[in-house]
């Protein structure tokens, strides 16, 4: 049974981990272990932050996270206490470190806040949290057409291994489709991929060996950072500034490290929404080119410009080659349907498709064939029109809603295109993760900023999706959001009087 007086919890107060993930490990480490059984009850979030010297939000916010993982369980009145009936895991036992998982690569961020975004899956949640567009947008009455057709016209043909560099009419419909970008290839020189995801992994894979560098924008896309990780590479960043990536840093960074790889985002960077101007686009070129440096243009945002004037992809600048160009028919058209491709010269392409045969054989045929159709019926040139004027719709509703109850002190992007607003709280107050509890139990979830950044960064940054919620939502959703910080910043003021800050 639990001592209240003796739960004495080593912290690391000069530490990067916050005091409250701190506490969450050790507790559950406690649990885990059988110090701490079943029906323990535990302090009092009052006396545990007295004790420890340390804020109340911070406990406030381990216990409800340690709830959440059903770990622990409130009774109103009486406390919080170690729930189950043994000293066994709980269901969520991912959170532990232990279970056979690689060790973290150093300067990747930690998992735990990832999985605390989890929460955001409750009822009645308005979540702004995830990278998808909405499920309304999707086509289903297109897709289920041009599938029966696929299937009528081609029989068994659709549902063999397809050929693995792609589905021939794609591949050229692909060439098509990008020569309107200003982008000239062959179709010999695009690779129909599992998502963009899928082309991003296989350039990594082809490209780099274990242990090697790849530079991006610092705050950079989730899911690069987990394939630097499964993949072993080292995935460092470079400040940005409001023209995106730090030409400065980058060059001083090149010649002391001797990276493998550029990844950067030029249009509506994930999650800054930042737009890389023309002049920045060709001095990144020519940095590129005079150190021979391969850049994996990631454009899977291009075509979501609902204002201001296009901005070419690198790859329609580039002409010695060093683009690779990667993207696809997800967030436009399909996520679940997995068809993305990237274009890549020859001194690449051979090796990147071995790698993609290696890894899956090839992308579906039925789906390529389906997508196929719906980009020559002209599908998504209309899902195009319809989606970006409603993402305008609701960026406006966006930017109207956060200037009435985001706190005074905050400040956000403006975008003019993409999906998210980029929001940074004021520095005085919580931090987006301290708030993330509270604004879940008010009704409202976001990504934590910090999970975007290589060096734990961003501690007052956090990122909203604006496209998955309708106007009316995205009005009640910041207004939950400013009422939860309003009452955490208030707890904090209070604390801060009775000088436990
Ligand atoms: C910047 C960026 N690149 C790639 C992807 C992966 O997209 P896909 O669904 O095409 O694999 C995402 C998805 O969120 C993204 O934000």
């Amino acid at each position: 049974m639990l001592n209240q007086t003796n739960l004495n919890i080593p912290l690391d107060r000069e530490g990067e981990e916050p005091i409250y993930r701190q506490l969450i490990r050790f507790i559950r480490m406690q649990i885990e272990s059988g110090n701490l059984t079943a029906g323990a009850r535990l302090p009092a979030s009052r006396d545990l932050a007295r004790q420890l010297n340390i804020s109340r939000i911070s406990v406030v916010n381990a216990y409800a996270e340690l709830r959440a993982q059903g770990y622990l369980s409130a009774h109103a009145g009486r406390g919080t206490f170690v729930s189950g009936e043994t000293s066994t895991p709980p269901p969520t036992s991912q959170h532990s470190n232990g279970g056979g998982l690689a060790p973290e690569i150093p300067g990747t961020p930690d998992r735990s806040l990832r999985e605390m975004m989890r929460l955001a899956q409750k009822p009645g949640v308005i979540s702004f949290s995830r990278g998808a567009a909405p499920t309304e947008f999707f086509p289903v009455h297109s897709l289920r057409d041009a599938m029966n057709a696929v299937l009528d016209r081609d029989g068994s043909a659709a549902l063999g291994y397809e050929a693995r560099e792609g589905y021939g009419p794609l591949r050229a419909a692909v060439r098509d489709y990008v020569s309107a970008l200003g982008i000239q290839c062959n179709a010999d020189q695009v690779l129909v991929t599992g998502g963009t995801q899928q082309a991003l992994d296989l350039v990594i894979q082809a490209l780099l060996s274990e242990g090697e560098v790849v530079v991006t924008e610092n705050p950079t896309y989730l899911g690069m950072i987990d394939i630097a990780r499964a993949r072993r590479v080292q995935l460092h960043g470079i400040s940005m500034d409001e023209d995106g990536i730090r030409l400065d840093e980058l060059e001083n960074y090149i010649i002391d490290n001797n990276p493998r790889l550029i990844y950067v985002m030029p249009t509506f960077q994930n999650p800054t929404a930042a737009v890389m101007p023309l002049h920045r686009r060709r001095q990144l070129l020519n940095l590129a080119n005079d150190y021979n440096i391969p850049i994996l243009e990631d454009a899977v945002y291009h075509e979501f410009r609902f204002e201001g004037e296009a901005v070419p992809p690198l790859k329609a600048l580039d002409e010695s080659g060093i683009v690779i160009h990667a993207s696809g028919f997800t967030k436009m058209l399909l996520p679940g349907i997995r068809i993305g491709y990237l274009i890549s010269d020859n001194r690449h392409y051979e090796r990147i498709v071995r790698v993609k045969y290696a890894a899956d054989i090839s992308t579906p045929g039925l789906n390529q064939r389906a997508i196929h159709l719906m980009l020559e019926s002209g599908v998504l040139a209309q899902q195009l029109e319809r989606n970006t004027r409603e993402l305008l719709r609701r960026r406006d509703a966006a930017v109207s809603a956060a200037r009435k109850y985001f706190p005074p002190g905050s400040h956000w992007n403006v975008p003019e295109g993409g999906m998210y607003m980029w929001m940074n709280l004021p520095k005085h107050g919580p931090s987006a993760a301290e708030l993330y509890v509270t604004a879940v139990q008010m009704g409202v979830a976001y990504a934590i900023g910090s999970v975007f950044y290589t060096n734990s960064c961003g501690s007052h940054r956090l990122r909203i999706n604006i496209s998955t919620q309708k106007p009316a939502e995205i009005e009640e959703g910041f207004r939950r959001l400013g009422r939860a910080w309003r009452e955490l910043a208030c707890d904090y003021a209070d604390i801060d009087k009775a000088g436990l800050l």
